[in-house]
């Protein structure tokens, strides 16, 4: 088993650790000579495509994060509205489902009873589905229009880490494939982009490479046995929330991740003298208004006692004097960012559950694949 696990002490590290490799597995060979983004299996014609005026997300757990991260790419580079549901509640409530509407299913197992469910209901409602799964040939991908398979390689540890980033990269193509067969409305940020998601794995690496001051902040926390939050803004938020559900699906710890704006209509009152609050800043540069909002929610929960861990990008002088602990990532275009503070929050996770005794591979009431509705 030692083997197995290249070294590492558990399944989780060694994943953790493969992330950069993962990722750059996922993007090669999808973009063409031309910068054109080729899915896997494509059973729906460009037409079919450019007919598409509502998008539809579902997923479950750590893949509904995925498809949290997706919804700001996909609106702000298509123009499509989107919407992104937990599978288990998409078809309870009669979604407003036809021919022109795109329901996204991101399952890294492809199996998730759920998730499978959901695309069943889509189907009969005539919409079209395009699947982003880590398991070739499994159910959900077998039942849809269109396919892009990550290549993570088979994930061991139950919480998901290099599962994630890889749904991260494949659903930045997704959207790019949508922009490119609609017609490309910023043409220009498009090809940045796609530069940027190229780099993406070497500054992954970057990130990983620093992770013992997350490891020791994390092991504090554990010795003071505290309950953790993670507040973010737009793409930040659904980060907060996986770092949240890491927690607690490794350490049993109550975690909860906060969008930092709604942290005044109520949650504020949580925050005690020492409490620990991870904050996911956006760059500095360009969208400083989001900056400055999330800087104003660090100080009113300092003034609270807060203890603020702040995950925000190399040299951002700001936050460094606002926050008491900083986590330094590589700059990235905002969309992207997810890509590099979620890192950090996995390593987090990790430790802390593991100053506190748990199985971190293998996790209490939890299975990797759930099959059952
Ligand atoms: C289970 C796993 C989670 C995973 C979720 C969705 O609950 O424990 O880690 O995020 O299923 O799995 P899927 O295979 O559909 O991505």
């Amino acid at each position: 088993a030692a083997a197995e696990k290249g070294g590492y002490d558990t399944f989780m590290a060694k994943e953790i650790h493969e992330q950069p490799q993962a990722v750059a597995d996922t993007l090669r060979g999808r973009i063409d000579e031309s910068g054109q983004i080729v899915l896997d299996e494509v059973r729906m014609s460009d037409q079919d495509f450019r007919d598409i005026d509502k998008v539809f997300i579902v997923a479950c757990g750590t893949s509904y994060h995925a498809g949290l991260v997706t919804k700001y790419a996909i609106e702000h580079w298509t123009r499509i509205p989107c919407e992104v549901e937990l599978a288990s509640e998409f078809r309870y409530r009669d979604p407003v489902l036809d021919r022109s509407t795109l329901v996204v299913a991101i399952s890294q197992s492809g199996e998730t009873m759920d998730t499978l469910m959901a695309v069943r209901h889509a189907k009969d409602q005539k919409a079209r589905v395009l699947s982003i799964s880590n398991t070739v040939g499994s159910t959900i991908p077998r039942e849809s229009d269109a396919v892009l398979y990550t290549r993570a390689g088979i994930e061991v540890a139950v919480a998901s880490t290099k599962a994630f980033l890889t749904q991260l990269a494949a659903c930045y193509l997704v959207g790019l494939h949508l922009a490119q067969v609609r017609g490309i409305k910023y043409a220009d940020e498009v090809s940045a982009i796609l530069d940027e998601l190229v780099a993406a794995p070497g500054k992954i690496a970057k990130v990983i490479e620093n992770l013992d001051p997350v490891r020791e902040m994390a092991r504090e926390c554990a010795a003071n046995g505290d309950r953790v939050l993670f507040i973010g803004r737009h793409v930040g938020y659904p980060v907060a929330l996986e770092g949240a559900l890491k927690l607690k699906e490794l350490a049993y710890l109550h975690a909860e991740g906060f969008a930092a704006g709604e942290l005044k209509h109520g949650p504020i009152s949580l925050i005690e003298t020492g409490t620990p609050v991870i904050a996911i800043v956006p760059s500095p540069r360009g969208r400083s208004l989001l900056h400055d909002k999330i800087i104003s929610n660090i100080q009113e929960v300092k003034a609270r006692g807060a203890r603020v861990i702040a995950v925000c990008e190399e040299g951002d002088k700001i936050t460094a004097v606002h926050a008491d602990h900083v986590i330094e990532t590589p700059a990235s275009p905002t969309l992207l960012a997810p890509l590099l503070t979620a890192v950090p929050l996995q390593e987090f996770a990790a430790e802390l559950a593991t100053a506190l005794g748990r199985d971190i591979d293998q996790p209490r009431n939890l299975a990797k694949s759930v099959t059952v509705e």
